[in-house]
């Protein structure tokens, strides 16, 4: 079932099959809990500092104590990397409030679990990034704290599977009439040459790659702006991307069955996906931090 061999839990390196929590872990029951997924290019963890600092922010909204110091997280993802033979993997970690008497208020003892593992991970096939994949809109029926990167992803499943079920590979997620982000990724529309995004707030999860695209964008002035997307842009976009950890950068080429810009990727798209593996490449060969 495991391509890995060993998953860290509460303290111990232990083989999957080992890890057990207790059936009380408020994670379990409640899923209260908080995560992070994390690329592995050329065996170094991909942006850790960015992702180490949103885990803290989603903790101190949750109000739950980081268990571990950043020093000791990258100890212990480290050598979780090193267990898998790829060179570019994914790193899952979650902290969650741990075992308590079921009360939906929080324990005063809290005794957080921690859980990570890496697998292997793999780029999008040439094929998927020469055609593009299809999302649909959604009304997004998530609660209000989105930039929470909580575990509780039962409203992000359901909106997947809708989508899935009409055969796309993305939710684009619309709340009062604008356009939030991805079932489990950030959404980029192109107009004129712009490349515009909805600001961070409480409706989207801050995300680590939408981060660097703005990042990359800015660096090689490629005019780019965060600003509310009305659904409509969706529809007059000449590009549409969806962005994340694992998934990189793909371009959306049909939306609700109809065809985005001319129905095939962008020439932006093209530009920022070639910036972006330029410096996941020279990040794997350890020229930039
Ligand atoms: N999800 N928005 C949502 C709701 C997400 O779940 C994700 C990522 C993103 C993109 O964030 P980032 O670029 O930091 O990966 C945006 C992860 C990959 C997941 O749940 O598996």
């Amino acid at each position: 079932m495991h391509s890995f061999r060993l998953v860290y839990l509460n303290g111990e390196f232990l083989p999957p099959e080992r890890a057990m929590i207790s059936a009380f872990d408020r994670g379990f029951v409640f899923g209260d809990g908080v995560y992070e997924v994390i690329p592995v290019f050329g065996r170094r963890l991909f942006r850790l500092p960015h992702h180490l600092a949103r885990l803290q922010r989603s903790l101190n909204e949750v109000r739950l104590p980081n268990p571990l110091s950043a020093s000791r997280w990258e100890e212990v993802l480290k050598r979780l990397t090193a267990e898998v033979t790829a060179d570019d993997q994914s790193v899952y970690l979650q902290v969650t409030r741990g075992p308590a008497p079921r009360d939906h208020a929080f324990p005063a003892d809290v005794h957080p679990t921690v859980f990570a593992y890496a697998q292997p991970s793999k780029p999008a096939e040439p094929e998927v990034l020469a055609r593009g994949i299809s999302a649909v809109t959604i009304a997004d029926i998530r609660w209000l704290r989105c930039d929470i990167k909580a575990t509780a992803l039962l409203a992000n499943a359901m909106l997947r599977q809708q989508a899935a079920d009409r055969g796309a590979a993305e939710a684009i997620l619309i709340r009062d009439g604008l356009v939030t982000e991805g079932a489990a990724s950030n959404v980029f529309v192109v107009r004129d040459e712009t490349i515009l995004t909805t600001p961070n707030g409480p409706f989207i999860l801050p995300g680590i790659t939408r981060d660097l695209v703005l990042e990359l964008a800015n660096v090689h002035s490629l005019p780019a702006l965060e600003q509310p997307l009305p659904e409509s842009a969706l529809v007059d976009a000449d590009e549409i991307w969806i962005t994340s950890s694992m998934r990189e950068i793909l371009p959306v080429t049909r939306l609700n069955e109809r065809p985005v810009g001319g129905g095939k990727p962008g020439p932006l798209h093209a530009r920022v996906h070639a910036l972006y593996q330029d410096y996941k490449r020279a990040f794997s060969e350890g020229k930039v931090g």
